[in-house]
């Protein structure tokens, strides 16, 4: 179910939207030797913001049950340096197309496990489909995970700039072991490097860009030890109800 959240979006809204965009650029100006990625980001923000037509046809909405999550997952962005883009996203949130990944960036049946499927939500700004601004080889827009689930290993052919705005959440890039990133953190996945993602009791709300070969799909990696950290999870996620 999904709750429509009025009309198709008027030009007010999206400036909304773009004023969105515009305070991501300002954060990132700072950013450019901090990773790789973040000037080719860069780039193309300025490209749309300067010269790039708004698409008008998208229909604001949220999936019903995901309403609670997108609150908490703005409100956990507490750093100082990362207030500008939470208060314009509170202003942003009923503006947005949010969805779910269900078979979107993978094969339907990729095995990646029930607590990535209940538990991602994606909102995407700039890219080929129903975002503010069309792009056929480039998307930013932003990754919320629920707390306590694991987003399985997994590998793409577009390179991946993850700027978190929530935090700690756990990252493993094969072969390396778990390492937890604070808001603020910016990641870099090259392209197909493998990658996994775990939350713990925060969600995790990430500003995500993928900057070439924007339409490939995801594939899962298999990994032994899912089904133990998926366990942990879940007994964290009880103790703390
Ligand atoms: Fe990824």
């Amino acid at each position: 179910m999904t709750h429509h959240l009025g009309q198709a979006s008027s030009m007010s809204d999206h400036s909304i939207t773009v004023d969105l965009l515009r305070i991501v650029q300002t954060y990132l100006k700072p950013c450019r030797s901090r990773s790789p990625g973040v000037a080719e980001v860069l780039e193309k923000l300025d490209f749309h913001l300067t010269y790039s037509q708004l698409e008008l046809d998208i229909k604001p909405s949220v999936p019903i049950d995901k309403e609670a999550l997108l609150d908490q997952s703005i409100t956990a962005i507490t750093d100082k340096a990362l207030q500008p883009i939470a208060k314009q996203l509170e202003q942003a949130r009923n503006k947005l197309t949010w969805r779910i990944d269900n078979g979107l960036f993978y094969a339907e049946q990729a095995n990646v496990g029930e607590s990535y499927r209940s538990g991602n939500m994606h909102s995407e700004l700039i890219g080929p489909e129903g975002c503010v601004f069309r792009d056929e080889s480039f998307r930013l827009g932003l990754f919320i995970l629920a707390p306590t689930t694991l987003y399985r290993d997994h590998n793409h052919t577009a390179p991946e700039l993850y700027i978190n705005l929530t935090g700690p959440c756990g990252w493993r890039f094969s072969p390396k072991d778990w390492q937890d990133f604070n808001a603020g953190s910016l990641l870099w996945n090259p392209s197909g490097l493998t990658h996994a993602t775990r939350t713990y009791q925060q969600p995790m709300l990430s500003i995500y860009s993928w900057t070439k070969d924007i339409k490939s799909q995801c594939s899962v990696i298999p990994m032994d030890d899912w089904s133990g950290i998926e366990r942990q999870l879940t007994n964290e996620k009880s103790q703390n109800l």
